[in-house]
């Protein structure tokens, strides 16, 4: 399992509503919380590891050994409130920033991979990372979210990422995107 990047067609996948939770997804949960810390990330959604399960995991302290870890699965945002632009980063595109402006607080309600469900309003770093992970499984990435000049920014960063995925697909390093797309319906028919 690693973390995929921009432009793979996975981060564009809509995922699926996730029905069943096994030992196999708990243990990919596990290998996700390593990957993100891995990478210094304090979210990771499903989407960024090929996977096509509306599910991510978070810690807003980026680190094992504190804050609280999150697995949280078929999330769903209500009652925004306020608004508030912060920079953001993407474990998929790595080394790219850019300001966001979105809701700074948020009801946020999710199920745990115990089957428990957390409903919770939440503000500030977490409300964040939260609406970012959730963008993901809808196949939207936080650049899309910028203003149209902090968009042409990043463009040529956008760029050399489309270039060096076109060149790894090119000499056979990649699936096509079919080869891709039938792999996330044969997961989706496991767990959805
Ligand atoms: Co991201």
């Amino acid at each position: 399992m690693k973390i995929v990047h921009y432009p793979h067609p996975t981060l564009r996948y809509n995922s699926a509503t996730v029905r069943q939770v096994d030992a196999e997804l708990k243990k990919i949960c596990a290998e996700m919380f390593d990957l993100m810390y891995e990478a210094n990330g304090i979210g990771l959604a499903a989407n960024q590891v090929d996977l096509p399960l509306r599910l991510f995991v978070c810690n807003v302290a980026g680190k094992p050994d504190e804050g609280e870890e999150f697995v949280f699965i078929n999330p769903v945002v209500s009652r925004p409130k306020g608004n508030e632009e912060k920079e953001e980063g993407c474990l998929s595109l790595p080394g790219v920033y850019g300001a966001v402006r979105r809701p700074e607080t948020i009801t946020f309600q999710a199920y745990t991979l115990d089957g428990q469900e957390f409903k919770q309003e939440l503000s500030g770093m977490f409300a964040r990372v939260v609406q970012h992970e959730l963008d993901h499984l809808n196949g939207v990435l936080f650049t899309d979210r910028m203003t149209e000049t902090g968009k042409l920014a990043v463009r040529p960063e956008l760029d050399e990422f489309e270039y060096d995925y076109e060149l790894r697909l090119r000499n056979g390093e990649l699936p096509d995107d079919d080869a891709v797309v039938q792999r996330l319906k044969e997961i989706e028919a496991k767990y959805c």
